[in-house]
C-alpha cells in the first residue's frame, strides 16, 4: 500500500475476526514504528502496555463498557504517559546528544552544542515541568503572562496545558501506530471510552501513570459492514492563509 492507500485502510473497527489472529512480533514492530513519532521537546513521556493474553484482555472488557472493539479483540495496546520521567529522561537525553553531537559535529562545536543542551533540559525543563505540590504550575503561569507583556513566551505552562501537551505527543505515537499497523493490514480502533481507573487498578500500572487512549487491535470481520467515511466537508476545516 502506498501511503494514501494506508490512511484509507485505516478504520475504527469495531467487530474483529475471530478466526484471524496476529503476529506478534509484527504488532511490537508496528509499536517500534510508533515511538519514531515526534514528542513535545523530545521528552518522550510516554510508555505502552502490549496485551496479548486474551484473559487480559477479557478481565479489561467490563472497564471498557463491554465494547465489541475490546470484547472481539484479537490484542490491545495501552499507551500512557509518565509525566514523572521527565527529570530522568532529561539525564538520558543530555548524554544522547552528547554522544550524537560527538558523532556528528567537529570537535571545535562540541563545548557549545553541549552547553545548549544542558540549558535547555537542565533549565527551560525543570522550569516548565516541575510541580511544587501542584503550586508551582499557577506561579508560573503568573511569571509567564506577566513576561509575555514584553516579548514572545510559551503560554502553554499552567500545570492542565501540560497535561494537554503530553496527552498529544503520546496521541501521536498512537496514531503512528495505527498507520503501521495499516500498513501491516491490520486493523485498529483507538478508545478512550473506557473506565480509566479500573483499567490503571487491573493493569497493576504504577502510580503517576495516566492513560491515553487503549487501541484495540484484530483484522477486521468482512461480514460486519464497516460503513462509509463521515466526515463535514473538507471545506469548513480548512483555511489557507497566503496564496
Ligand atoms: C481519541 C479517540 C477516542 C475514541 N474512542 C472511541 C471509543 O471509545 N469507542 C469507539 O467505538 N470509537 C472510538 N473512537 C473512534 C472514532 O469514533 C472514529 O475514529 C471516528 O468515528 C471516525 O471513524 P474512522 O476512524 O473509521 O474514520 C475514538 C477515536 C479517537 C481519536
Amino acid at each position: 500500500m502506498n501511503f494514501e492507500e494506508i490512511v484509507k485502510h485505516r478504520r475504527a473497527i469495531r467487530y474483529y475476526d475471530p478466526e484471524k489472529p496476529l503476529d506478534t512480533a509484527r504488532v511490537e514492530h508496528c509499536l517500534r514504528l510508533a515511538s519514531l513519532a515526534p514528542t513535545s521537546s523530545n521528552l518522550q513521556l510516554w510508555e505502552c502496555y502490549h496485551i496479548t493474553d486474551p484473559t487480559v484482555i477479557a478481565s479489561l472488557a467490563p472497564a471498557c463498557f463491554s465494547q465489541t472493539a475490546v470484547t472481539t479483540a484479537q490484542q490491545l495496546v495501552v499507551f500512557v504517559t509518565k509525566p514523572r520521567l521527565w527529570r530522568q529522561r532529561t539525564h538520558e537525553l543530555i548524554e544522547l546528544y552528547r554522544a550524537d553531537t560527538r558523532k556528528h559535529h567537529p570537535e571545535d562545536k562540541w563545548a557549545k552544542y553541549d552547553k545548549l543542551r544542558a540549558d535547555y533540559l537542565l533549565k527551560v525543563i525543570p522550569f516548565t515541568y516541575s510541580r511544587g505540590l501542584g503550586l508551582w504550575g499557577l506561579i508560573r503561569k503568573g511569571l509567564v503572562q506577566i513576561t509575555g507583556l514584553f516579548r514572545p513566551v510559551p503560554r502553554q505552562m499552567s500545570e492542565g496545558d501540560l497535561t494537554a501537551v503530553q496527552h498529544k505527543s503520546c496521541a501521536l505515537v498512537a496514531q503512528t501506530f495505527m498507520l503501521a499497523m495499516s500498513a501491516e493490514g491490520y486493523d485498529t480502533c483507538p478508545l478512550e471510552g473506557i473506565d480509566t481507573l479500573r483499567v490503571r487498578r487491573l493493569l497493576g500500572l504504577p502510580r503517576g501513570t495516566k492513560i491515553n487512549m487503549i487501541v484495540s487491535c484484530g483484522i477486521r470481520d468482512d461480514h460486519r459492514p464497516v460503513g462509509d467515511r463521515i466526515r463535514v466537508p473538507f471545506e469548513s476545516q480548512y483555511h489557507r492563509i497566503g496564496e
